[in-house]
């Protein structure tokens, strides 16, 4: 497995020296060969260097790697997020990665936030459109400073850029025998990119006659996924509304510290990184959870074809929540290093 290894900023750094930890400790375990290698792109390099990924970068990640590691990016002394925008976003586009895929599972009932209901009742996944949306950076403005200032941010769907990844997610529910497919829009207020949604997603259930497909407005999935998580399987969804609906699906699974995403192009050089953001108020201070970052790893290792290992590595930070060998947020006491160390010692294979 040659990895690249984008650590990024603030605790992005943190957590991925403790998920590369955990593939290391795979590795060794396995006889695995693992060599990840680092590219410093970040705030800082961008400062320093004007940089913020070199000409011809994504190519050569593409060419030269079997996936793609990224920790967090963001930095408040680079206020319009220049250096996230051409590293993260740049990657997902670039790399045409369209499927992000954002499991929420709840690992143990002492994660579980909701009253009245355990672990077992938050199992699902969202796909959620990665190359498209509000996120092509169209639109402008006008007359900017003044009084009559005009700002427009399109938001773009493409019948084929619905289309991939409303059948990924039929494809993956068939697969992996999951029952429902819920599609989530705004089709009530936003009439053009809804109404494309609705047609491709309905469209394209009728191929898919033994998984249960409907639809939720953004507004009301989210109010169903806190009343009540155990009716969601498998939820698709565009760039921005996933965006949204994953920070609350991680609040489910014991905070944005547990969640874990892969962007994938199915054939294709993928990246995997946490949900969360790079949290500068907690950069270095061993305060970060490394768990989302060490369950994206679990994801790597799936993708990459080594699921034995993807489920060791979920199962041993299970146990890790289980026995309180965590950080803070979810209950323990231990620093992000500690924590990482903790999940490296209980991997097991039978
Ligand atoms: P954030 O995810 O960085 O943090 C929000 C809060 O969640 C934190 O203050 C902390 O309380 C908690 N949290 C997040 N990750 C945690 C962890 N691993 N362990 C413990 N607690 C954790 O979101 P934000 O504060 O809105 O954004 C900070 C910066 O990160 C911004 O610049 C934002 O744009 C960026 N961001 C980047 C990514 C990414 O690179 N993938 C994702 C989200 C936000
Ligand atoms: C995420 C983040 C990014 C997004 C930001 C940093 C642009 O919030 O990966 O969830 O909105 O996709
Ligand atoms: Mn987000």
């Amino acid at each position: 497995m040659r990895i690249a290894v984008v650590p990024g900023d603030g605790i992005g750094v943190d957590v991925t020296r403790e998920a590369v930890k955990a593939l290391e400790a795979i590795s060794r375990l396995r006889s695995l060969p693992f060599e990840p290698v680092y590219f410093p792109w970040s705030a800082d390099h961008y400062l320093a260097t004007g940089e913020t990924v070199p000409p011809g970068a994504f190519d050569d990640l593409a060419r030269n790697f079997d996936a793609i590691f990224m920790g967090a990016f963001g930095d408040p002394r680079v206020p319009d997020m220049r250096h996230a925008a051409e590293i993260l976003l740049g990657a997902r586009f670039a790399l045409d990665l369209y499927v992000n895929y954002r499991p929420v599972r709840c690992l143990d009932d002492r994660l579980c936030p909701l009253k009245g209901f355990s672990a077992s009742d938050v199992d699902f996944v969202v796909f959620r459109e990665n190359t498209e949306g509000a996120y092509v950076g169209a639109g402008g403005n006008f007359k900017k400073g003044t009084s009559e200032e005009i700002a427009v941010q399109e938001d773009v769907s493409t019948r084929k850029g619905v289309e991939r990844i409303v059948r990924y997610a039929f494809e993956y529910a068939r697969a992996r025998g999951r029952k429902r497919v819920v599609m989530s829009d705004k089709s009530n207020a936003m009439r053009f990119v809804g109404d494309l949604w609705q047609r491709v997603f309905f469209e394209a259930a009728r191929e898919y006659p033994d998984v249960e497909s409907s639809h939720l407005y953004i507004d009301a999935l989210c109010m169903q996924m806190v009343k009540d998580p155990r009716q969601f399987e498998v939820i698709v969804t565009n760039n921005m509304f996933g965006d949204i609906a994953t920070d609350l699906g991680a609040a489910l699974q014991g905070g944005l510290g547990m969640a874990a995403s892969g962007n994938i192009h199915p054939g294709r050089v993928s990246m995997f990184e946490p949900v969360h953001g790079s949290a500068p108020k907690y950069a270095g201070t061993g305060r970060a959870n490394p768990f989302g970052a060490i369950l994206t790893a679990a994801l790597l290792l799936e993708h990459l074809g080594h699921s034995t290992e993807a489920e060791a590595l979920e199962a041993a930070v299970a146990r890790c929540v289980r026995e309180g060998r965590a950080t803070a947020d979810v209950g323990g006491s231990l620093s992000t290093s500690a924590a990482g160390d903790a999940v490296c010692e209980r991997i097991e294979f039978d």
